[in-house]
């Protein structure tokens, strides 16, 4: 069969998967305020102090703006695949569309990381936050149940819970959760609000100078990156989420015309939040002060705004809930359709008759990451989040131009202009963030990588409903 025809069969076996029995609720406005939802969290709220410390200095509005420019052509890609491709979401439905079974296995085990590892990695932070507050309001929580036991403690309880509950969450059904995400938004965009409103009062412009004490990039001798390109790798963290919103596409009303929407708007709005609030919080303190836990509170509190650093913690707590809200449910949605495709156990493809969400993927992914966030410290294995969406992104920007070769009378409601460009520069740039992340985190992911081989050649091949066909 001519690879021609071959893809445009896969595409439309794709498409056919519209026909999904999840319940179609979603609108653009839901889609929109979903992307916003796993956007906005750790990254601009935490991860913006520590990369100006550590990194880039004030300079840091760099490192968000190059970072942001690699994610808007990335975003660009998502949307070109989200309307031709329509049926099957997510960089796994791309990648099957336009690349075949072996490399659409290796981003949907890729996104599996991504997802799974953010929530876990995300409940951590979240219970730092919450169990602050709890002490603030003088019911602190016993050591034991706040820390991992290699940080000696029992167990992360509030961790593990908030991932529960969570989970039950997602059981009662997309539209609920989306009602939730939608309340939670409203909450952190107003904290953030607050903090542009205030610091845009009392900014002192001298101290972003020196402007990039790192210079853009150089390699230390403990083997750590600095600099405004080492800066961009970290605080791409900030953006990871858009994406998800292309996991959503069998629940959108209007996959093809929404979806894109969803992500194009979402993206636009938190890189313009994220600009101003690195700018600001840079003109607040000396960029060396911002490298603590929670550097936007950190610093309304040096200005002498307590009310607002206690209000911007609460901003946090609703920030990080709903990234792992959304980002859980992208995980579920990715081994869904890999399940659906024979590539995963099929038992995994079950829908709940009256709430038509997949139950027991939600449970199982839920108790896992209930487990981990528990019982494993896992701040640094964040670091693999970053290096696996960055390859999930780079083979979308690939697959838009593989798929215009491929099976060009495809119609495209939506095209990225400029021909290759776009996509060509969301490939280098995204590369390039991935070089600049730290040799570690190149070696876990290889790791990663070589185990998603070793279980698709000895389960998915076999039960792969594309081979049976
Ligand atoms: N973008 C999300 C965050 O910053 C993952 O927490």
């Amino acid at each position: 069969m001519q690879p021609l025809i071959k893809t445009t069969l896969r595409t439309k076996r794709v498409a056919q998967q519209q026909d999904s029995e999840l319940k179609q609720c979603l609108s653009a406005t839901d889609l929109t305020l979903l992307g916003i939802g796993a956007i906005i969290g750790t990254g601009i709220f935490v991860l913006t102090g520590h990369a100006a410390a550590h990194q880039a200095g004030p300079a840091v509005t760099l490192s968000f703006i190059f970072a942001g420019l690699a994610c808007a052509f990335a975003a660009l890609c998502y949307a070109e695949l989200a309307a031709t491709v329509g049926g099957c979401g997510s960089a796994y439905g791309y990648s099957y569309a336009a690349f075949g079974e072996i490399i659409a296995w290796i981003v949907g085990w890729d996104l599996i990381l991504e997802y799974g590892m953010s929530v876990a990695a995300v409940a951590n932070g979240w219970a730092g936050y919450f169990s602050n507050a709890l002490s603030a309001m003088g019911h602190p929580l016993p050591d034991m149940l706040t820390h991992a036991p290699a940080k000696g403690g029992m167990v992360n309880l509030p961790a593990a819970l908030i991932i529960l509950a969570l989970m039950l969450m997602l059981i009662v059904g997309v539209k609920a959760s989306a009602r939730l995400n939608a309340g939670m938004v409203f909450i952190k965009v107003l904290t953030i609000t607050v903090f542009i409103a205030l610091a845009s009062g009392n900014m002192d412009i001298s101290h972003w100078s020196p402007f990039m004490p790192y210079g853009w990039f150089d390699t230390m001798p403990d083997g750590k990156t600095v600099g405004v390109l080492a800066g961009a790798s970290v605080v791409f963290f900030a953006y990871i989420g858009f994406d998800a919103v292309s996991t959503a596409v069998e629940e959108a009303r209007n996959p093809q015309r929404d979806v894109p929407r969803g992500i194009i708007y979402s993206l636009i709005f938190c890189t313009v939040i994220y600009i101003v609030v690195a700018a600001l919080l840079t003109s607040l303190l000396p960029y060396h002060e911002l490298g603590v836990d929670s550097p936007v509170a950190y610093a309304m509190q040096k200005i002498g705004f307590n009310w607002a650093a206690a209000l911007i913690s609460t901003g946090v707590i609703a920030g990080l809930t709903t990234v792992m809200l959304v980002l859980y449910y992208g995980l579920t949605r990715i081994i869904y359709a890999m399940s659906r495709d024979g590539l995963l156990p099929h038992s995994l493809n079950h829908l709940n008759k009256q709430t038509q969400s997949p139950v027991r993927v939600i449970t199982i992914t839920g108790v896992l990451m209930a487990v981990m966030a528990g019982f494993i410290p896992l701040d640094e294995l964040a670091e693999l989040v970053n290096i696996g969406t960055l390859a999930a992104f780079v083979l979308v920007c690939g697959g838009v131009m593989l798929l215009r070769h491929r099976a060009p009378q495809l119609p495209r409601p939506f095209v990225v202009p400029y021909g290759s460009l776009i996509p060509t520069l969301g490939l280098l740039s995204c590369a390039a963030l991935m070089i600049f992340l730290p040799a570690i985190a190149w070696m876990r992911f290889g790791v990663w990588l070589i185990l998603g081989l070793v279980v698709y050649f000895i389960y998915s091949i076999r039960h792969s409903k594309l081979n049976q066909e």
